[in-house]
């Protein structure tokens, strides 16, 4: 593990005891093990713990909290379910870590108005359960859904595979109870579908990455639950051909409501990690194409099944395993969900999260090969191919410490090249956070960053929030 050092801030008596009274008895944890807990997300093995941890559970609590951390010069960084992989929460600056887990109350689940108010401790899934037993959905679905919470998917601007026909986290707010820096309690819009009054500072906040405010609540978007879906894992041997075919399906007229890639390597190492996978995996898998439509007609998804079907045996598809029972739907995604832990459980590694426009998505990946063979690195690739979304691997193996440290982030920043030369950009859900910090200039020019900083500013002009994150 990699710790804070000597940036650290150390939290004074006088400012702890402030805390201590704004909060109730149990809300404020100083012990190594409570620190270390919450000084580590699923960036990397990347570790920083704050001096002292607080866990409000109401808005008046973080907003006593901050306008201590105001008075007092104190860093504060808002840690969600920790399932971050850019280190969003993570406490670089030492100081005080905001917790929001114990704010995990769904507050109302508006049946008229397809709306749920939230706070940002609710664990994602436990949201789709709790409006799904009412027939209703909220799609965006992370792989961490069991352990993310909405404030850290609001914070990141998260995806995850229904992105593509739904849109992310973004699409689905209407409003935000946020604190600022200094305690300032207030709302950022309307709970209304459309709102065109004044500056939309929702979508400004969501994927922010808590530099700006802290999300106390917020107001979601819910559509009904569609009643059918159809689920198929397609197989190819050449990975390139999966990734000419994503956007042939698009513009065959179909919408999935999800499309994702996985190499071969990404396959065979979750097989080995995850238990309770049975599928066969064809000798000369390049890699699958899983794909779902849903609606409510199931004549309309047998057609754009066949229209798939077609597709993708014209790219070079082989036999399409259709999941029949929802069981083998729950296996198939089972298998997609497990891909990041196993890779993180085979090797040390970097994930970048490059996403370009969908049809350069073949490019990219030849791309990002061709980068490793010449520099002498193996990735293992896998990801939102209906968003042009590509999570790179870069697997540590056998390369040295030295290779890791000194020449890799120049192979990184070759790679963020190529997806700004195609269009694209370094970032399509997992933000930037601390660890892709250092390549934003790649993305935006210097009056880009410049309005950026501006922003920063007018929030948070002591810097005190989250710092250390997204700007380089
Ligand atoms: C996924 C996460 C890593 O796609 O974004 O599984
Ligand atoms: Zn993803």
């Amino acid at each position: 593990m990699i710790a804070s050092s000597a940036t650290s801030v150390r939290v004074g008596h006088a400012a702890l005891d402030r805390l201590r009274q704004a909060l109730l008895p149990d809300g404020l944890l100083v012990d190594q093990e409570d620190r270390a807990h919450y000084g580590h997300d699923e960036t990397e093995d990347l570790s920083f713990p704050p001096d002292v941890v607080v866990r409000p559970r109401t808005t008046e609590e973080v907003a006593a909290v901050m306008r201590i951390c105001h008075e007092e010069g104190l860093p504060v960084t808002p840690i969600g379910g920790r399932t971050g992989l850019s280190g969003g929460a993570l406490s670089v600056q030492g100081g005080v870590g905001l917790a929001l887990d114990r704010m995990d109350r769904i507050v109302d689940i508006d049946e008229r108005n397809l709306q749920v108010t939230v706070e940002p401790g609710v664990i994602t899934q436990v949201l789709q359960d709790a409006v799904a037993a009412k027939g209703l959905y909220y799609p965006p679905d992370p792989s961490s859904r069991g352990s993310c919470t909405i404030g850290g998917n609001l914070a990141e601007n998260a995806g995850g595979p229904r992105a593509v026909k739904y849109g992310v986290t973004r699409d689905w707010v209407l409003n935000l109870e946020v604190v600022l820096p200094d305690g300032t309690v207030l709302w950022t819009g309307a709970n209304t579908l459309k709102n065109a009054t004044g500056y939309d500072l929702t979508r400004l906040i969501v994927g922010s990455e808590g530099t700006l405010a802290v999300i106390t609540k917020a107001v979601l978007r819910l559509v009904p639950m569609p009643r059918e879906s159809r689920l198929m894992l397609v197989p190819f041997t050449s990975p390139y051909k999966a990734c000419e075919a994503v956007s042939a399906v698009f513009r065959a007229g179909v919408t999935p409501s999800a499309m994702e890639f996985m190499e071969r390597d990404a396959i065979d190492w979750t097989l080995r990690f995850t238990e309770g996978l049975n599928i066969q995996v064809p000798e000369d898998l390049g890699a699958y194409l899983l794909i779902e439509v849903d609606g409510n007609h199931a004549d309309e998804l047998m057609r754009d099944c066949e229209t798939i079907l077609g597709v993708v045996e014209a790219h070079g598809g082989g036999e399409v395993l259709f999941a029949e029972t929802s069981a083998e739907k729950e296996a198939l995604w089972k298998l997609r969900r497990s891909v990041p832990v196993s890779v993180k459980a085979h090797s040390i590694y970097k994930e970048e999260d490059t996403v370009v426009p969908r049809y350069e998505l073949p490019r990219l990946l030849e791309g990002v090969k061709e980068i490793g063979r010449r520099r002498g690195f193996q990735s293992v690739c896998y990801g939102h191919a209906g968003d042009g979304n590509l999570h790179v691997n870069i697997i540590k193996g056998e390369l040295s410490d030295a290779f890791w440290e000194n020449e890799l982030p120049a192979a990184i920043r070759e790679i963020f090249q190529l997806t700004v030369s195609l269009g694209g950009t370094l970032s399509g859900e997992h933000g930037i956070g601390l660890v892709q910090r250092p390549y934003m200039d790649i993305a935006f020019n210097t009056a880009q960053l410049a309005l950026m900083r501006s922003i920063k500013q007018v929030f948070d002009a002591k810097g005190l929030l989250n710092p250390g994150k997204v700007l380089p």
